[in-house]
């Protein structure tokens, strides 16, 4: 095991060396401890490859020292659980400035992280604060378990509990802290409700457009949250409980839609290329849009497909091979995706094309969320 290998790469990502405090846990928590037996790595080809403890025991304790996500469950062919990449895991507990200076072990401050996946997080977060602190929800009875037994092998004794992270946990609430360890699109209201004035909320974001970025927020007095997105971090997103699996949008029977055509001149590789910043500008602003490419030339050179998850609406809009300024649209049902796409974008543009670290969030007591840029007096429509 060699953590201080862990810490150099960590250092790197981060940019600066890591805090005393932080690479003292970091030191305590043996990472490998908090793993299963199998792990899922990258392939590189899209995919994820095994690496098996008995298969490859060097391989193996190699990647619990790597600052690598490692998967370690999956639900439907996809990822549904991991061991977070450390180096995404303490720039978070730096987001959420756990133990700033002031506190003292002597405060009743309590927090509560939502995933627990593994317990590693957890983990950290006992021996940074001490664990009489700290509570973890897992949504998977099996995690849970599998995450208690982790801790209680390792020394740690947080309140390990199953339930639903989206009503938070207001059993041991109120918190100064709430760390959550997947992405959503929407701060549930009962974290908000659940945390002291002065308080952190702090969770990866995802939309249906673009899953990244981390939103820190504290809790003023009157009880909303405001604060940034920051520039790192593509989680798994929140799981609905059982009870809320529902399909979402309305994929039901579609009446007929009327199919309407124009021609764009923003074009797809803009808004769906891979430029993070506008899509995630894109992902806030245009709710409920979603994309794909079709390369297959069945129908045109490339297309780019864009539904939604709150309506049957639906745009294509096409590249002919030929002209690359100018594209063909075709768009149907009740909202005018690439239209609304096509403002996002420009809006994007007029404002300096803004990176993820300019825009804001302000969540209000009743559930509200209001968007800004640069400042909560420029608040975004
Ligand atoms: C990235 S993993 C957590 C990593 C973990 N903190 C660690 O240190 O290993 C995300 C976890 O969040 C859990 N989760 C997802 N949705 C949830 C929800 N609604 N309530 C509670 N837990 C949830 C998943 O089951 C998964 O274990």
């Amino acid at each position: 095991m060699n953590t201080q290998g862990l810490l150099a790469e960590i250092a790197e990502q981060l940019g600066h060396p890591v805090s005393d405090k932080l690479a003292v846990a970091l030191r305590e928590v043996p990472r490998h401890r908090f793993l299963p037996e199998t792990v899922w790595v990258r392939d590189g080809q899209g995919g994820y490859r095994p690496i098996d403890r008995a298969a490859d025991p060097g391989e193996w304790m190699a990647a619990a020292y790597e600052d690598q996500t490692l998967v370690t469950q999956f639900s439907d062919g996809l990822p549904s659980s991991s061991a977070s990449m450390p180096s995404m895991v303490l720039r978070m507990l730096q987001l959420a400035n756990v133990a700033p200076p002031g506190w003292t072990q002597q405060q009743p401050f309590k927090v509560v992280e939502f995933g627990t996946g593994t317990g590693f997080n957890a983990a950290l977060l006992c021996a940074l604060l001490g664990q009489g602190r700290v509570t973890t929800v897992e949504l998977d009875p099996v995690l849970a378990e599998q995450g208690e037994r982790n801790l209680e092998a390792t020394g740690y004794a947080p309140a390990v509990v199953v339930g639903d992270a989206g009503k938070g946990w207001p059993d041991s609430a109120p918190y100064a802290l709430v760390l959550s360890t997947f992405s959503v699109d929407q701060v549930p209201p009962a974290w908000l409700a659940q945390t002291i004035p002065g308080g952190r909320i702090v969770t990866p974001w995802t939309s249906s457009w673009c899953c990244y970025g981390t939103l820190a927020l504290t809790i003023s007095a009157s009880g909303t949250a405001e604060g940034r997105f920051h520039d790192f971090a593509s989680f798994m997103p929140m799981r609905p409980s059982i009870e809320e699996t529902t399909p979402h949008g309305d994929h039901g029977q579609a009446a007929p839609i009327l199919e309407v055509r124009s021609v764009t001149e923003v074009s797809p590789w803009a808004v769906a290329g891979g430029d993070l910043d506008a899509e995630f500008h894109l992902g806030l602003t245009v709710t409920g849009a979603f994309f794909s490419w079709d390369t297959t030339g069945e129908h045109v050179p490339v297309r780019l497909r864009v539904g939604d998850t709150t309506s049957t609406s639906w745009a294509t809009v096409d590249f002919d091979g030929i002209h690359t300024t100018e594209f063909t649209v075709t768009q149907a049902g009740p909202r005018q995706l690439w239209t609304e796409i096509a403002v996002a974008y420009r809006t994007w543009e007029s404002n300096g094309r803004p990176g993820v670290g300019r825009h804001g969030l302000t969540v209000h007591s009743d559930g509200g969320h209001t968007l800004w840029l640069d400042s909560p007096d420029h608040p975004l429509t």
